[in-house]
């Protein structure tokens, strides 16, 4: 009898739990989306959780559903497309009215995009783009990357300028990119090294990806410093956890990161301006994760009838030790 009840509590428990993840994952409490007649349902796959920029990202998409009383599927592709392309196709299968997704890495996303148009439900890219025709999706919303990048080295090369380190000198920059493949990495890049190819004096001696974490970012750091140690003056790293993970890297190696190696990154995340007021990190540019609340005003419109512009950039800033605490009580991420 007491194995019979035992039996019955796992059952009864185990239950419950599979019903809490099912009502997390869509959850409908009535009513209607606001600025429609009804109530629409909005199918997300999130690429990962590997970065703060990305939680800030997740926990706005999920606020906005909730502002618009928008009844949201959320899956986290945890970095793997495959996931992504499951999550997609299972959207397609419940009919959801409309599908966002913030796309891992860039390409491979002609065939599932067709079968969302198939089967006429319309697709908003979210924070990455996509190789291909524009055709595949109706909106996307997010940052320009390249711009990123460029505005990583404008203020590189400003800054080595007036510490008196500039277009003479020969600088040896190393960078930690995001995850290959992604158009936040792929982008950065090219942003950054359009720039630099008009100082000869700066050389980027080693570059690896650092998958946009901090964990990744300090085992890259350390294997650069390994081999090139003393010959380091500058890092890039295309997100601010990689550079907070390079930072304690190059303080174990005995090096003073924001003095001995200048070190630019992105996102301007909470963590970036602490280590900006601290003095270890000396720039971050701007990227804006407070996506929810237009990927939800996008939707609804998308849904009404109503025309969307193509792809909507978010303005981003630059910051360093110069500004950082100035605005570090107004930042909201
Ligand atoms: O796609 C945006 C990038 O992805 C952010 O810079 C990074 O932190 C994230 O993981």
């Amino acid at each position: 009898m007491k194995k019979l009840w035992a039996v019955l509590l796992v059952l009864a428990l185990t239950g419950s739990a599979a019903f809490a993840k099912g009502g997390a994952a869509g959850k409908s409490s009535g009513g209607v989306t606001k600025g429609m007649d009804r109530k629409i349902v909005l199918g997300y796959s999130q690429s990962g959780a590997e970065s703060e920029w990305r939680t800030a990202c997740t926990n706005s998409v999920k606020a906005a559903a909730e502002e618009y009383n928008i009844e949201l599927v959320f899956t986290d592709a945890q970095q793997k497309q495959e996931n992504q392309l499951k999550a997609i196709r299972s959207f397609i299968t419940r009919k959801v009215d409309i599908i966002a997704f913030t796309p891992v890495v860039s390409s491979g996303w002609e065939a599932v995009l067709q079968e969302c148009k198939d089967a006429k439900i319309p697709v908003i890219c979210v924070d990455r783009t996509i190789d291909g025709p524009d055709t595949l999706f109706t909106a996307f919303i997010g940052s320009d990357f390249k711009k990123e990048g460029v505005m990583s080295a404008d203020w590189l090369v400003a800054y080595m300028e007036k510490i008196g380190r500039g277009s003479k000198d020969p600088l040896n920059v190393v960078e930690l990119q995001g995850t290959v493949g992604a158009a936040a990495a792929t982008d950065r890049q090219i942003g950054f090294m359009e720039v630099l190819a008009k100082y000869p004096n700066y050389k980027v001696i080693k570059t690896q990806t650092g998958n946009f974490t901090r964990a990744e970012g300090k085992q890259v750091m350390e294997a650069f410093l390994k081999s090139d140690g003393d010959q380091i003056d500058v890092l890039f790293a295309h997100n601010d956890d990689m550079a907070i993970g390079a930072i304690q890297a190059i303080e174990e190696y005995g090096r003073k990161p924001g003095e001995d190696i200048i070190i630019v990154s992105i996102d301007a995340v909470k963590g970036a301006f602490e280590a900006m007021m601290a003095g270890t990190l000396n720039a971050s540019i701007e990227c804006n994760p407070l996506l929810g609340p237009p990927v939800m005003e996008t939707a609804v419109k998308i849904l009404k009838g109503e025309s969307v512009p193509k792809k909507v950039y978010s303005v981003d800033n630059t910051f360093d030790q110069s500004n950082a605490a100035a605005a570090f009580p107004t930042r909201k991420y």
